[in-house]
């Protein structure tokens, strides 16, 4: 009779995740799904490339900044531990090669000066009617971007994501985007964005950005590094999530372990 109480509960469980994994197993609102990439950011000890995120910063900065804002991103996050970890100086630099707006002054009127590292990354458009107005759609702004379009994979891969493998998704949709472009005869066409129309022109082609480490100058590749990049700036401190989330897994496996030993000793002479 027990057994049989068992089974049932162990049946209906089954049966009502399939049926809430089916419902999130969805096709990613009408593009393809993305294929997984392999990250050196990925898995429960998953850490960034600081190579990969300086050239993925000079994909942004050289292409994709002409039209997005990151407005979350400092000039001195850059030389933070965990980024692209570029040193003071070089961020000092880089700063000081935009203009800013600053003010008001004593009277009254904003000024122009040059950037400082305390400063956030300057937009292209003062805002989105501007950028609307200039390129016929407005750009999202690219901090949070690679969280704000994660998915999720559907029964039972959403369980392997969320307990072994810690694989962020948002960066493999960004990946396969940007390589989405699939239809020669229309420009407009993408593979993976929902709904498959797409208001971006290809932004990526080969030989486009001059990378000095000897890593492929192919549209790829650029799209591979840009997108680690994204995952950085979307959550700079993922590294120390997971560390802390594997601890506390470790902790929990501990502590039932102990209970369980516990509760055995505890019965062991009682009869039942
Ligand atoms: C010429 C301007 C321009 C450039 C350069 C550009 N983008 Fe875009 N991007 C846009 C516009 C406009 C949209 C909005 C598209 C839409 O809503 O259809 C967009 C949308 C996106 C999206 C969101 C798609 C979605 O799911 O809604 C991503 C991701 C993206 N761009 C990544 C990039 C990356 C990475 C680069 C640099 C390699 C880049 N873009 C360069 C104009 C640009």
């Amino acid at each position: 009779m027990k057994t049989m109480k068992k089974l049932g509960l162990a049946a209906l469980l089954t049966g009502t995740l399939l049926v809430a994994g089916g419902a999130s197993a969805q096709d990613h609102g009408g593009g393809h799904v993305p294929a997984r990439q392999s990250w050196s950011f990925a898995g429960p000890f998953g850490t960034f490339d600081t190579a990969q995120l300086q050239r993925g910063f000079q994909v942004f900065r050289e292409v994709c900044s002409n039209c997005h804002s990151m407005t979350k991103l400092n000039f001195r996050n850059l030389s933070q531990p965990g980024g692209p970890q570029f040193s003071e100086a070089q961020v000092k630099a880089l700063a000081a090669e935009y203009k800013v707006q600053d003010g008001p002054n004593e009277d009254g009127k904003m000024f122009e000066r040059n950037g400082r590292p305390s400063d956030a990354w300057p937009s292209p458009y003062p805002n989105a009617q501007a950028a609307r107005a200039a390129i016929g759609a407005a750009p999202p702004d690219m901090s949070l971007l690679a969280k704000a379009r994660s998915y999720s994979r559907g029964f039972p891969m959403f369980l392997v994501d969320a307990v072994i493998q810690y694989q962020e998704h948002g960066v493999d949709y960004i990946y396969a985007l940007l390589n989405g472009y699939s239809k020669n005869d229309d420009p407009t066409w993408n593979d993976y964005m929902p709904g498959n129309h797409i208001a971006m022109a290809k932004p990526l082609s080969d030989g486009q950005v001059d990378y000095t480490d000897g890593s492929p100058k192919t549209s790829q590749q650029y799209a591979r590094d840009v997108a680690a990049f994204l995952m950085w700036s979307a959550e700079p401190h993922l590294e120390q999530r997971k560390k802390t989330g594997f601890r506390v897994m470790a902790f929990l496996i501990l502590l039932s372990s102990l209970l369980y030993f516990t509760k055995k000793k505890i019965w062991a002479n009682v009869a039942h």
